[in-house]
């Protein structure tokens, strides 16, 4: 993205937003509500155009390609996505509509797109509930099936929008470990992992972007943003931040 500004409704969301993700580089984006993270994503996968600037994506510049066929490339893992998913469905059907990049499942799945479905389930332990419908599901089931879905399509881009909102600790990091070995797996999707708890910032994510009231704070490699002195400063609060093992935790100060 390159001076990327964004206006909606005479609002201004996001104010000359320059950011480079290079190959092979996963990124942590972390701010507060209504900082623009969620609008960056939107843009990113051709759901909204930035007023201003210039934005490419997987080598595509935009007004100058498929925005369909670029979708594809990309796997989306949000709290609204699952809003929208169809509660009457199967878990297999929702992983399987990932495939047609659709809410729902309109066309006979070959027979390589099941057994894909299924392995990816079995990756992601949801074997349990294959056939149940979404409804049923926990919050953290859900998750990881949303995930599988994303993974349908072999996205060269994987977007994930809060993806840990609602799970208990023990989820939460069973859905970690599914991240972090998709980062590890043969030709890995670049990840793009938006949270507001910096102890989800897995050592996976080699960079992180702090966006503050719709602008760029800093960006870089994660070792530099994520220190006490950059984050106090992002916060316009004291923190402190201590790494355990390659994660980091922060903690409020003088609250
Ligand atoms: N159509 C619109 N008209 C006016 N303002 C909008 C519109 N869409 C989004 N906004 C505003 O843009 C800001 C950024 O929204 P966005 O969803 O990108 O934030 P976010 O960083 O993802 O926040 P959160 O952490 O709460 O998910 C918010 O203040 C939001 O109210
Ligand atoms: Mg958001």
């Amino acid at each position: 993205m390159k001076d990327v500004s964004l206006r909606r409704d005479g609002t201004r969301i996001l104010q000359d937003v320059s950011w480079n993700v290079g190959e092979g580089e996963n990124w942590a984006i972390i701010g507060l509500n209504g900082s623009g993270k969620t609008s960056i994503l939107s843009m990113i996968s051709g759901y909204i155009f930035p007023s201003s600037g210039q934005l490419k994506v997987l080598g595509c510049a935009f007004g100058e390609c498929d925005i369909r066929q670029l979708r594809r490339s990309i796997g989306w893992v949000s709290s609204s996505l699952q809003e929208n998913l169809h509660a009457d469905d199967s878990a297999e059907d929702i992983v399987l509509s990932g495939r047609y990049a659709s809410i729902g499942l309109y066309e006979k799945p070959a027979k390589s797109d099941i057994s894909k479905a299924n392995e990816l389930m079995e990756q992601f332990g949801c074997t349990g509930f294959r056939l149940r419908p979404y409804s049923t599901l926990s919050q953290g089931e859900r998750q990881r099936v949303v995930l599988a879905r994303a993974l349908m399509n072999s996205p060269k881009l994987l977007i994930l929008d809060e993806p840990c909102t609602g799970l208990d600790l023990f989820a939460r990091e069973h859905f970690l470990s599914a991240v972090t070995s998709i980062s590890e797996s043969p030709n890995p999707p670049t990840i793009l992992y938006v949270s507001h708890h910096i102890e989800e910032i897995l050592p996976a994510f080699g960079r992180t972007l702090l966006l503050k009231k719709g602008k760029v704070h800093s960006a870089g490699k994660s070792r530099a943003i994520l220190t006490e002195v950059n984050l106090t400063d992002f916060f316009e609060f004291p923190v402190s931040v201590a790494w355990r093992g390659q994660r980091p935790c922060i903690h409020v100060d003088g609250l």
